[in-house]
């Protein structure tokens, strides 16, 4: 009986189909309901007791390697590979390379839009102390708008935290320059937030800075507009909406017009027609003051914007949980080769 096991196990061992049907009769053979495993557990209730612990191990091993067999040779068929073994002098099979990341890709576009227009990239740490995520921002400590961005603290500790907004790269750079200033600050952001379609508890934003003498509120909507047409078409019209913000006095929430039903409504748009992008305004004297910046003789604008927002209204993407799966379906479609 054991003798027949091995006797089997070396057929596996040896197996190598010509065609899609040869692995279909070794599926029949070895695995099949009617095959010779299932037979061979049959069997198994004659063997006497003392033997039953060896044969035992020996049809689960038989079976556990027509198993594994069968499943690389359905595999390597199915890709249309020719060998079904790995083959370690083969190339790399350039036409399974990856592709950029949708955020990656907004980003960038984002970066090179305002990049024509003078803005330099800057970056700062994603752990952050409260100074330049709040303090700075002209959100003291007791400040009810902390609240507005539910915040991980590191190790309870309540001055290491988590960025909750890239606004304080703004903080980092006011402190290192002199005006004029003129950047951008892309980067990861955290939340304490639930997952869910809409929000995330980790995801991007770029900031925007132009601090110089006699900035004014209409430059900050000439190049809001710029942006706006750049980034979703010339046609695109912008809507700006009184809100409030600490670091930003006075403060506004942007919206573009929908461009899937050209603002005549829809449920992407609510019906509204427009969508909102991001949030901005005329820094506050007191943010300037805080970063050693003379704010008498310097003015300038701020805004701040999702990437991942920005991507869904580009791409029509319905739900931000898309972007951290990676599902290979979904990252597929925005390949574009480079
Ligand atoms: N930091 C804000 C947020 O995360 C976004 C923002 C609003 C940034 C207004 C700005 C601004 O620079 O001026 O919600």
């Amino acid at each position: 009986m054991l003798k027949k096991v091995k006797k089997l196990l070396k057929e596996v061992e040896v197996f190598k189909p010509k065609s899609k049907k040869d692995i279909e009769n070794f599926r029949l053979k070895f695995l099949s309901k009617k095959g010779v495993i299932t037979n061979l557990f049959d069997d198994f209730k004659n063997i006497p007791t003392e033997s039953k612990k060896d044969f035992g191990k020996e049809i689960n091993n038989l079976k556990k390697n027509a198993q594994v067999k069968f499943d690389s040779f359905r595999y390597s068929f199915e890709t249309k590979k020719k060998n079904a073994e790995f083959d370690l002098s083969k190339g790399i099979g350039l036409d399974n390379l990856g592709s950029k990341h949708p955020i990656l890709l907004v980003k960038n576009q984002i970066i090179s839009i305002f990049d024509k227009v003078g803005f330099a990239v800057s970056e700062g740490p994603e752990i952050e102390d409260d100074w330049h995520n709040f303090s700075a921002l002209n959100l003291a400590e007791e400040h009810p708008a902390r609240d507005m961005q539910d915040t991980f603290f590191i190790q309870n500790n309540p001055d290491v935290l988590l960025r909750t907004h890239t606004s304080s790269v703004q903080v980092r750079y006011m402190q290192k320059n002199t005006p004029p200033i003129r950047t951008i600050s892309p980067g990861r952001v955290y939340r304490n937030e639930a997952v869910s379609a809409r929000a995330h508890c980790i995801f991007h934003q770029i900031e925007g800075l132009y601090i110089d003498e006699n900035v004014s509120f209409a430059d900050l909507k000439q190049i809001l507009l710029y942006f706006a047409k750049e980034m979703f078409g010339e046609k695109t019209k912008i809507r700006l909406r009184p809100s409030y913000f600490p670091f930003t006095e006075p403060s506004a929430e942007v919206d573009v017009s929908c461009n899937i039903c050209n603002s005549k409504g829809c449920n992407v748009c609510k019906y509204t027609g427009y969508l909102e992008i991001l949030g901005c305004g005329m820094v506050d004297p007191n943010v300037l003051k805080n970063c050693n910046i003379d704010h008498k003789k310097y003015t300038g604008y701020a805004f701040g914007m999702g990437i991942e927002r920005i991507a869904m209204l580009k791409y029509g993407i319905k739900d931000l949980r898309l972007f951290f799966e990676n599902d290979i379906r979904f990252l597929q479609q925005f390949n574009s080769g480079d």
